[in-house]
């Protein structure tokens, strides 16, 4: 073996590590191509969401996200990793090629971000009334431009007219049969290997409008623990200058980074993006930030309690070994 050729075993970390990434509805629309050193990151059609992504950028985003995770690994096997993002026409479900490379100095922040990634987990829990303090925030503006994309942390006031901005989503969707069939198909009951489990969902909000997206699709999650949400969440508004294929996967690298540093500071977050599944809204959250660009996730980010986890796919379904090496 080269020493450039890596082990089943550093592959199987390295891919349990990329897809603990999130993804929308917990489908992991993903797969990996491994070949030598070269790990490639393809979008894996068949777990597409037509109705609620139907330009597929939540898939570019969570493919960005795993990438960023396959970087954290590779510092943890003491490997430098080299990458690109690589929309080609000609394979157009190819997003992103990792090549890695041993190492005597391994990237120290990507090795201890590692660290975070089994520890990082969506949580929809009321917020613990301690509030994000400045620092917090401004060490995870900096974790997301890292990577090529802007936090822009709301104001009270525009917290409000984006917690306003939720109820034209619910109005929206009440009359959109495919939205609510495609969401039940991914959302609810007991789940082993993709989707949202009915256990993680957290409880049902006691106000309207919820600072925590409430996906429920069962009658059963409909009747299940109300609590009192924190009247003023702390929310930021991801953002890329363009919006362009590759700056969705760019948005997927900066919100992995900044979620293992805002789990490595302890904090927890969810996100409120329904509010970006349809343009015009899009359009207002980023005009509601001040600055030009384009919105990719809402996040809201605080000092939860619990630790909901969802399952993921055995790693064989989602890898194709170059047949010599196996
Ligand atoms: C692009 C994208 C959009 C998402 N939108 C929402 C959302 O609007 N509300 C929500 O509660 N979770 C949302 N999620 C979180 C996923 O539901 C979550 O990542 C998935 O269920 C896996 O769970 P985990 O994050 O705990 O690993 C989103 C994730 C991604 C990557």
């Amino acid at each position: 073996m080269s020493e450039a050729q890596l082990s089943m075993e550093q592959i199987d970390t390295l891919l349990i590590a990329a897809v603990a990434a999130p993804s929308m509805h917990n489908t992991q629309p993903w797969r990996f191509e491994v070949s030598g050193n070269v790990i490639d990151v393809f979008l894996d059609g068949s777990r597409a969401l037509p109705a609620e992504d139907p330009t597929g950028r939540a898939m570019r985003i969570a493919a960005g996200a795993a990438t960023f995770n396959l970087r954290c690994a590779a510092a943890s096997l003491s490997y430098s990793s080299w990458f690109g993002l690589v929309p080609d026409p000609a394979r157009p479900d190819l997003v992103a090629r990792v090549v890695v490379e041993p190492t005597d100095n391994p990237d120290h922040a990507l090795k201890e971000l590692a660290q975070q990634i089994p520890r990082r987990h969506t949580n929809r829990e009321p917020a613990r009334p301690v509030r994000v303090l400045v620092e917090e925030r401004m060490a995870l503006s900096q974790a997301a431009m890292a990577d090529g994309a802007e936090l822009t942390w709301l104001p009270a006031d525009k917290v409000d007219e984006v917690l306003r901005l939720l109820i034209d989503t619910d109005l929206r969707e009440i009359g959109d049969w495919h939205r609510r069939a495609e969401r039940s198909h991914w959302v609810g009951g007991e789940r082993s290997t993709d989707g949202i489990p009915s256990s993680v969902l957290g409880p049902r909000s006691a106000a309207y409008p919820s600072p925590v997206r409430d996906l429920g699709t069962r009658p059963t999650d409909q009747t299940r623990m109300q609590a009192t949400f924190e009247a003023e969440p702390t929310l930021a508004i991801l953002s890329t200058v363009g919006d362009s294929l590759t700056d969705q996967l760019t948005a997927g690298l900066a919100l992995q980074h900044t979620l293992l540093a805002a789990t490595r500071d302890g904090l927890k977050a969810a996100f409120l993006n329904q509010l970006l599944e349809y343009d015009d809204l899009r359009r207002t959250v980023q005009r509601i930030t001040g600055k030009p660009g384009y919105a990719h996730m809402v996040i809201r980010f605080g000092h939860s309690t619990g630790q909901a986890t969802t399952p993921r796919r055995p790693i064989s379904t989602f890898v194709h070994t170059a047949p010599s090496e196996r």
